[in-house]
């Protein structure tokens, strides 16, 4: 058996943790784990008589059961039968999670196994020395089967959360297919794995991401820390441009004092390369120039089905550059894509990428599902950079009417 420290055992009605997982209970307090339950409800519809005796009953129960095993018991004081999985609730659960103790949610009436599942607790938006992986990924509608293969090689890459960057199913309006083409396919990965997505145009501004996900902020966009790494998300399908409330945010945030990483996560990129669509100058020449002004030291973006990593990209001699990145082959069909100057590596396949990230340097590589790994990159805070390249200015991004093409 494991060693485990400490054991959260959480049920929505007395005695539920014990139903489900006494003997396993039983066996790691036998081999010094500390418990403790936390119920949610003290089940006043679960017993004979009034409520108030079901109550007692079953509340008597409860504390002997825990007596039993020296457990701490905490009640959450929910009504029996009126218990809503939401948000507010989670949140409250997380109240009495410390440290990282091994987590049971035993379902005692049989049904579908959930577990058990572990997780490790997020690094503190301070912690400048633990160096950690998170992964990145997009545009996983359509095709779940494909999805799954991508999903499942992002577990098997343990990173400590992945990005998702938009267009997570073909019709956002379309509630079943946020289970058929996103969480079913996703789910052995989304049980270790914490998910933040960003909105593609495929989601057609519905309130399912949001209801679906605990996201910060108005779930459109948000800033996230994870130790020495700073993420922010954008909603490019709503206003950015000048006198946008969007914009006006996204100011602020990036007026923040942050000493780590600075990265932009939103789903169409500015100088994509795709052959029937091209560069998104809209977001080249409204939201390119605050990410320089501000040393945003990457974009992850899809839209375009392929893989793409820039060359850091700037506007002016002196500038230090982004590097845009493309990670759109999460199942939707691939797309094709012509060569640019700014490009440093792309490729039409289904993958995922992880980044290992220390405080002055970031490696990644860009995966296939069967494990092969078809770019490798390094990234350093400071210093230069070698293969920096001058955008096109003006309408910039368009480096094809730069070299005098016609765009499409
Ligand atoms: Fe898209």
């Amino acid at each position: 058996m494991m060693n485990v420290k400490q054991v959260l055992g959480i049920g929505a009605h007395p005695d539920d943790v014990e139903l489900g997982a006494g003997a396993l209970l039983s066996l790691l307090h036998s081999q010094g784990s500390e418990i403790t339950l936390l119920v949610v409800s003290k089940g006043e519809l679960g017993a004979p008589g009034t409520k108030d005796e079901a109550l007692t009953t079953r509340v008597a129960e409860q504390q002997a059961a825990a007596d039993s095993l020296r457990a701490r018991l905490f009640f959450m004081n929910q009504r029996d039968g009126y218990i809503r999985f939401d948000a507010d609730l989670v949140q409250s659960l997380e109240r009495f999670v410390e440290g990282d103790p091994l987590i049971l949610l035993p379902s005692p009436e049989g049904g579908e196994s959930i577990g058990p599942y572990y997780f490790t607790t997020a690094l503190a938006a301070d912690d400048r020395k633990t160096p950690f992986r998170f992964a990145v990924y997009g545009d996983t509608r359509s095709f779940p089967d494909r999805h799954k293969q991508v999903a499942d090689a992002i577990l098997r890459s343990r990173p400590r959360f992945t990005l998702v960057l938009g267009d997570l199913v073909a019709t956002g309006s379309d509630r079943a297919s946020w289970d058929t083409e996103f969480f079913r396919p996703a789910r052995a990965m989304g049980a270790y794995v914490p998910m933040l997505p960003c909105y593609g145009n495929h989601e057609q501004n519905t309130r399912y991401l949001t209801n679906l996900f605990d996201l910060p902020g108005n779930g459109h966009w948000f800033t996230f820390d994870y130790g020495y790494v700073r993420i922010i998300t954008l909603d490019v399908e709503q206003p950015y441009g000048p006198g946008s409330e969007q914009r006006k945010w996204l100011k602020k945030e990036l007026a923040r004092k942050w000493k780590g990483w600075l990265f932009c996560q939103f789903h169409e990129p500015p100088y994509g390369t795709c052959f029937w669509r091209g560069p998104n100058r809209a977001v080249a020449m409204h939201l390119v120039p605050l990410f320089l002004e501000h040393g945003v030291d990457a974009i992850f973006c899809a839209h375009d089905h392929y893989y793409m990593r820039s060359k850091p990209i700037a506007l002016e001699e002196g500038q230090r550059g982004t590097v845009q990145f493309i990670s759109a082959g999460g199942g939707a069909p691939l797309d094709p894509f012509e060569d640019a100057p700014h490009v440093a590596a792309q490729k039409a396949a289904f993958h995922h990428i992880v980044l290992d990230v220390s405080p002055e340097q970031l490696t990644g590589k860009a995966i296939t599902p069967d494990g092969k790994v078809i770019d490798t990159f390094v990234m350093k805070k400071h210093g230069e950079q070698p293969e920096l390249i001058i955008a096109p200015k003006g309408r910039h991004g368009d480096w094809r009417k730069a070299q005098g093409r016609r765009p499409r």
